[in-house]
């Protein structure tokens, strides 16, 4: 593993602090059921700045003149590594991740207490965790206890997530490799699952197309739950059930993304069962593919992140007028929000190690600008529910296509561009299944 990125990561967190020492706790275990556990995944701020994979780990930065990194872990334990795998143990953790110190996870309690004691600050996710926040609590406590010795405990609490959010907003190299390799995976997993997809086929046997590809090129887990909604079903914007049959003439709208190594990846696309899309579907589809043109064209630096999403609005309230889905003019409909009936959500979140990342949307009360290195998708939609004012060759339509955009010096670049979406694009490939 290159340890670099995450080196440089804490370096400047320390620099940010300027001076406290900063805790930063990695997620716990979670059982499924009974004795079963789910998928072990570390928390993301621990693993933007440690990469250290394994549960029962702390990791402390401490700011000022004696600056330094500090890990606590669990120790090595020959009988648990027969069952359970391999732990690096304190020792192996410092020298494969470069850490100043490492020390067993037992210790952390009274350790703390020596490392926060006569420190101005203590930077913390307070309320992130009650158990957590009570362990805090007691170490600071204990601190206090010790007033009469010298010892004073940090005045001041900060949150941590506030300077971590702001730095891992823009990406920097190493990860914007790995969201590229996610993007590319991903985009070859609907390129397999649109050939899978046939009428008579079931919604979860494309699911299992798709994580069979993440899996095979190396991503760990799907970064969220994957959506294959056929017909009716992408009206739902959070359907995930995926247990029906895909009928002939229907639209099936996937949203799926593979992880790797904690970065995510989040893409729709929406085609055809039969392989050729009919009537007003082509329609819907192309308002949509033209809303998240106008969007995409709205990324570069200095823009805000609000002006992707008011682009793609803009030609979506057009497209609704002009299908005599909304009466009334475009103006008209955007000032009333009309067009919310058949677009509720937004174009776009940050996306990373979250799949809905990190980073505040507003400076103080403005939407911020956007600058090189932010990664943000770019989700367009257009959900038409049956209803008596609505033509019925409408009824049921839901699409939506989503790319993820890498903001660049002078625009963006499409991290998922490999996944075609235009018509001609998916029939081609649908074709040749
Ligand atoms: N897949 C989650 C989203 O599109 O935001
Ligand atoms: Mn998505
Ligand atoms: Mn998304």
């Amino acid at each position: 593993m290159d340890i670099a990125p995450f080196l440089d990561r804490r370096r400047r967190l320390i620099a940010r602090m300027g001076e406290g020492v900063a805790i930063i706790p990695t997620a716990p275990e979670k059982l499924r059921n009974r004795d079963t556990s789910y998928p072990y995944r570390a928390d993301s701020y621990f693993h933007y700045l440690s990469g250290f994979p394994e549960p029962e780990a702390v990791l402390v930065l401490v700011a000022g003149a004696d600056a330094r990194s500090l890990l606590f872990c669990r120790e090595r334990d020959a009988d648990k590594e027969i069952w359970d795998g391999y732990r690096f143990g304190p020792e192996g953790a410092k020298e494969q991740f470069g850490f100043d110190e490492a020390h067993p996870i037992k210790d952390l309690e009274e350790k703390l207490k020596e490392l926060i004691a006569n420190r101005p600050a203590l930077w913390y996710s307070l309320g992130h965790d009650v158990a957590w926040d009570a362990r805090i609590a007691a170490t600071l406590n204990a601190v206090r206890a010790q007033s009469r010795a010298g010892k004073r405990a940090p005045s001041r609490i900060e949150d941590v997530r506030a300077v971590l959010d702001d730095m891992r907003l823009v990406k920097d190299a190493h990860e914007i490799g790995l969201l590229r390799s996610a993007a590319g995976i991903s985009a070859g997993a609907h390129m397999r699952a649109m050939r899978a997809t046939a009428p008579g086929r079931y919604e979860f046997q494309i699911e299992a197309e798709l994580l069979h590809e993440f899996r095979r090129h190396g991503c760990q887990y799907p970064a969220y739950t994957p959506i294959v909604a056929s017909g009716a079903n992408a009206c739902v914007l959070h359907y995930v059930e995926n247990h029906e049959r895909i009928e002939d003439g229907e639209l099936v709208l996937i949203d799926a993304g593979g992880e790797l190594d904690g970065y995510a990846s989040d893409i729709t696309r929406t085609f055809p069962a039969s392989g050729r899309f009919a009537g007003p579907q082509a329609d819907v589809y192309d308002l949509v593919l033209d809303a998240q043109a106008a969007a995409i064209a709205a990324i570069k630096p200095g823009a805000t992140f609000i002006a992707p999403h008011d682009a793609a609005v803009r030609v979506l309230a057009q497209g609704m007028v002009d299908m005599k889905l909304l009466e009334g003019s475009v103006d008209g409909v955007i000032e009333s929000e009309a067009y919310k009936r058949f677009y509720m959500h937004r174009t776009s979140h940050w996306m990373g190690l979250d799949v809905h990342d990190a980073g505040e949307y507003k400076e103080a009360d403005a939407w911020r600008p956007l600058a090189p290195g932010m990664v943000l998708t770019v989700e367009p939609g257009c959900y038409i529910r049956p209803a008596d004012d609505v033509p019925q060759a409408f009824w049921n339509i839901g699409v939506r296509i989503e790319d993820d955009a890498l903001v660049t010096a002078s625009g963006c670049e499409i991290l998922t561009a490999d996944a075609p979406k235009k018509i001609t694009d998916i029939e081609a490939l649908m074709r040749d299944r």
